[in-house]
């Protein structure tokens, strides 16, 4: 059985409205990190355009170190250092990164070159850094606000489900 990837349509806070319902119903009842980041990246991968990486990252306790999770898109980086590249700031400064050219970001970590802008939204449970939700362009200032903001609301749905042991 394959489960539909929905067609999003009206404006983007609609379609993002939409977006956000149906990882509610795809992640509905689930807890585990990995079947939650794995379910929502391929549900995010395959619903908006011009996306060429969507995945995240777990944050290490014992080393401090963002290493992969779940993802759609070519093999990426395994480990990234917290002082780092755009994860890296957004881990550290619980901000997420939204970068129009990443040609441009001296500390971006190139991991597919085909990568043209970014954007990294911080995963944080009581105030401390868990994760990275990491989404990566060919298209030059592919992410608006709107689309920060929708995928924020998609970050928050892995945070309101996950349980940490
Ligand atoms: N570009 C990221 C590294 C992760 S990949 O984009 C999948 C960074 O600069 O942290």
């Amino acid at each position: 059985m394959s489960l539909a990837v929905p067609e999003l349509v009206g404006s983007i806070e609609e379609r993002y409205a939409q977006l956000v319902r149906a990882a509610e119903a795809l992640v509905a009842g689930e807890h585990d990190r990995a079947t939650l980041a794995a379910s929502l990246s391929s549900l995010v991968y395959h619903s908006l355009p011009d996306l060429n990486w969507v995945g995240f990252y777990f944050h290490e306790q014992h080393t401090g170190d963002l290493v992969v999770g779940p993802y759609q898109g070519k093999p990426a980086c395994i480990r990234i250092p917290s002082d780092r590249g755009v994860c890296g700031a957004a881990a550290r400064s619980l901000t997420t990164q939204r970068v129009a050219d990443v040609h441009a970001v001296p500390d971006h970590i190139a991991c597919d070159p085909d990568s043209r802008s970014e954007l990294v939204v911080p995963l944080a449970i009581g105030g401390q850094i868990f994760g990275v939700f990491d989404l990566d362009s060919p298209v030059p200032n592919r992410f608006t606000e709107a689309d920060q903001a929708g995928l924020e609301a998609i970050a928050e749905v892995l945070l309101s489900h996950v349980r940490t042991p």
